[in-house]
């Protein structure tokens, strides 16, 4: 390794500092003509993602959880460049990304490809593999078209499909093998930062396996950093350095990944963990913790998981915890760790 790349090793690649983002639920038309009547009607506001402030270092994998509807779809977007914040600053190798001029935040953007649980939704039915894979970088000319067939069946390849099948459309492919078209896609434009949003929780089990493989396997061949965003701890576990959780938009805890396995410090965390079976390492889920998920809509004040903590105390129905470093590399957001 030279000097230039030791360097570089670890560098921040992604810093999102502030980052919030928030989506209006417009009035429907019962409250339309409420509002229209004079009654308090507003539209009311998700707080999807609130405040996150993260930093994604050259050549992790970050694995990003939480329970459905906490803002991981929302922050990954933000992150891919594909949906602006409402406030925040998003940082790409030290450079923000939302005040950049056109031509390189388009660069910006090319370099931070997104992986979806849904290849089938994603993939064009009508487009031959072929150029499901190789039309970006052809219109963005990292291939030429004398080069294009081989630049194609390299990719394929690369992503574990056979080039012979270039000609066939995503339909006639398997659920894992549309997966690996998706991947030799994203790949084809020359990332280096992928966000995998869910991208192996549409497969069977041992489908899972091979395609988290690929991904550790192309992480070291391209040298490549992710953020992998997954609701399934074991798929977390198995591929992240380190972990962030999250809660109703907010991060409540980070830290190495075997340190949120082994001494979760949030107790949303400990509740995750307890939630899992030991022994049967796939079922892995959230659904288990105690209490119904709040709405987004009006969270509970103070610490947002205060009416679910069994250590609630009356300071955590006003107060917002602040993240802070616990132990070295693990921070968390909790009253808690003031009594220490
Ligand atoms: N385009 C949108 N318009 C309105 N609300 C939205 C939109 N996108 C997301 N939300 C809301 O923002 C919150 C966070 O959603 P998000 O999809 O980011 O959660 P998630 O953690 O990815 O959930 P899941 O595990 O189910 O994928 C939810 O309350 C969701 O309903
Ligand atoms: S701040 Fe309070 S409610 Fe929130 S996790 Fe800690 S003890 Fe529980
Ligand atoms: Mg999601």
């Amino acid at each position: 390794m030279s000097a230039a790349m030791k360097l570089d090793a670890g560098a921040p690649m992604v810093e999102l500092r502030g980052i919030s983002r928030r989506f209006e639920k417009k009035l429907d038309f019962a409250g339309k003509i409420a509002k229209r009547l004079g009654a308090p009607v507003r539209e009311e506001v998700v707080h999807a993602v609130d405040k996150v402030d993260l930093t994604i270092r050259k050549g992790e994998v970050v694995g990003l959880v939480g329970e459905s509807g906490c803002g991981k779809s929302t922050l990954g977007r933000m992150v891919a460049g594909i949906l602006p914040p409402s406030d925040g600053v998003i940082m790409r190798n030290g450079t923000d990304i939302l005040s950049r001029s056109s031509a390189a935040a388009r660069e910006m953007k090319l370099r931070t490809q997104m992986i979806f649980q849904d290849p089938y939704a994603s993939l064009n039915p009508r487009m031959r593999v072929a150029d499901i894979v190789g039309e970006a970088p052809l219109v963005h000319g990292i291939v030429s078209r004398s080069g294009y067939d081989a630049y194609v069946d390299e990719q394929m390849r690369r992503a574990g499909l056979d080039p012979a099948f270039k000609r066939r459309y995503p339909h006639q492919f398997s659920g894992g093998q549309r997966q690996r078209i998706g991947i030799a896609r994203a790949l084809a434009v020359k990332p280096d930062f992928i966000v995998c949003d869910e991208a192996v929780a549409a497969l069977d089990v041992s489908i899972q396996a091979q395609i988290l493989n690929l991904f550790i396997r192309l992480r070291t061949e391209l040298d490549l950093t992710y953020l992998f965003i997954s609701h399934d701890l074991g798929v977390v576990e198995h591929i992240s350095d380190r972990v962030v959780i999250m809660y109703l938009g907010r991060v409540v805890e980070e830290a190495p990944s075997e340190t949120v396995f082994a001494q979760p410090n949030h107790p949303y965390t400990q509740s995750l963990l307890a939630s899992v079976p030991r022994i049967e390492s796939r079922k892995r889920a959230f659904s288990v913790v105690k209490g119904e998920i709040p709405s987004p809509l009006n969270p509970p004040s103070g610490c947002h998981f205060h009416p679910r903590c069994p250590h609630a105390m009356e300071r955590c129905k006003v107060e917002v915890p602040v993240l802070r470093e616990v132990a070295p590399g693990q921070r968390s957001a909790c009253h808690l760790n003031d009594q220490a």
